[in-house]
């Protein structure tokens, strides 16, 4: 099987998915499948990239990255042709034909159903949530409005948007005030923690919104939920097995304000993430049974993973990552480790579901 492997992108999380590309390309059946690695640019260009893994190892002094090197893939033009072909200073040359896309792409023109888009019209097979799924597990706004349709718990949240601060700025003192203290305010749309703040006093409020309007011009401000902080992994059913939740894995933060872009990939002190989590067998039970249910509430597909907070109140949704990290230090492929997979199995296993 030839499967173009997707990377990098446009959104502030492209380094991590360079990441989680290297994990992939280090993990991938070469025996089984022949791999065309495709990076994105930070500025939109698709290009052949090595198939190297070293090359994008997470290094927090050099994050990997997608460097424009002139050449350009050209997608096939419709659903009767699959073959991939790549322009370079030797002209334009057929690169296999592509039986399967995994878009391993976090983050806006990725994770958020655009890329999924491209592909539906292209007529190529790919791993993950489709066009709707993604583009709701994106947007955190959205997540949460089908979330709490479906009665799955949520943090209550405000949504605002730049234009609506810019007109009456007390609009979001008066959601800070209703929420209560301590607040996250996040983008509506970004992953990995970035431009997210937490605020534990009201003079902090609008340096919090100027970090999150910097990533979208929509913005949640949330309440600040007291718990442990527990993740699970979510697969999609095959025939002969129903959709799967693995064991669950904690983010034990001691010493650190919550759990930042600096403490998941820079290696910053103050974080462990123990896997699998210390759950009674009926918390394991019901926040897996609530995972596949928010799965399921948005329409996902191929995998997942669910963020909860466990509180005094029992389950939360955090939130819902479409297509999750991927690195070898990622919650995703650590709690299917768990949970009896390999690496390489679990691959197999995306790949199996996505030609299903
Ligand atoms: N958005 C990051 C990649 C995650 O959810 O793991
Ligand atoms: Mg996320």
């Amino acid at each position: 099987l030839t499967v173009a492997l997707l990377f990098g992108g446009r959104s502030s999380e492209h380094s991590i998915s360079c990441a989680t590309a290297g994990g992939v390309l280090a993990a991938i059946d070469r025996d089984r499948y022949t791999v065309i690695p495709i990076g994105i640019t930070r500025e939109g260009a698709f290009i052949l990239e090595t198939d190297d893994p070293a090359k994008f190892a997470l290094n927090p002094n050099a994050m990997p990255e997608v460097v424009d090197n002139g050449t350009r893939v050209i997608w096939p033009d419709s659903a009767s042709s699959r073959t991939l072909q790549v322009t370079d200073a030797g002209g334009t040359r057929a690169l296999g034909d592509v039986d399967l896309v995994f878009p391993i792409v976090h983050g806006p023109f990725g994770e958020d159903g655009t890329l999924q888009g491209m592909l539906e019209l292209i007529g190529l097979p790919y791993v993950g949530s489709g066009v709707l799924a993604s583009a709701l597990g994106m947007d955190k706004h959205f997540t949460k409005t089908v979330l709490m349709q479906a009665g799955v718990p949520v943090a209550p949240w405000r949504t605002i948007t730049a234009d609506a601060h810019a007109s009456d700025p007390a609009l979001a003192e008066r959601a800070l005030a209703e929420l209560g203290l301590p607040a996250f305010v996040k983008p509506a749309r970004a992953g990995s923690s970035v431009g997210v703040s937490k605020v534990s006093t009201p003079s902090q409020l609008e340096a919090a919104l100027a970090t999150a309007f910097a990533e979208d011009h929509k913005v949640l401000i949330e309440s600040g939920l007291v718990g442990r902080e527990i993740e699970v992994a979510v697969l999609q059913d095959r025939p002969g097995q129903p959709t799967r939740a693995s064991v669950a894995g904690e983010v034990v933060v001691s010493g650190r304000d919550f759990y930042d872009f600096a403490a998941k990939y820079e290696g910053a002190a103050g974080i462990d993430l123990v896997c699998p989590a210390e759950l009674s067998a009926s918390e394991l039970a019901e926040m897996q049974a609530l995972a596949i249910h928010a799965f399921d509430a948005i329409g996902g597909a191929g995998l997942a993973r669910v963020d909860f907070f466990l509180t005094a109140d029992g389950w939360v949704v955090n939130e819902l990552n479409t297509m999750p990290g991927f690195t070898p230090i990622s919650m995703f492929p650590s709690c299917w480790l768990a949970s009896g997979y390999t690496y390489p199995q679990l691959i197999d296993e995306l790949i199996e579901v996505a030609l299903a």
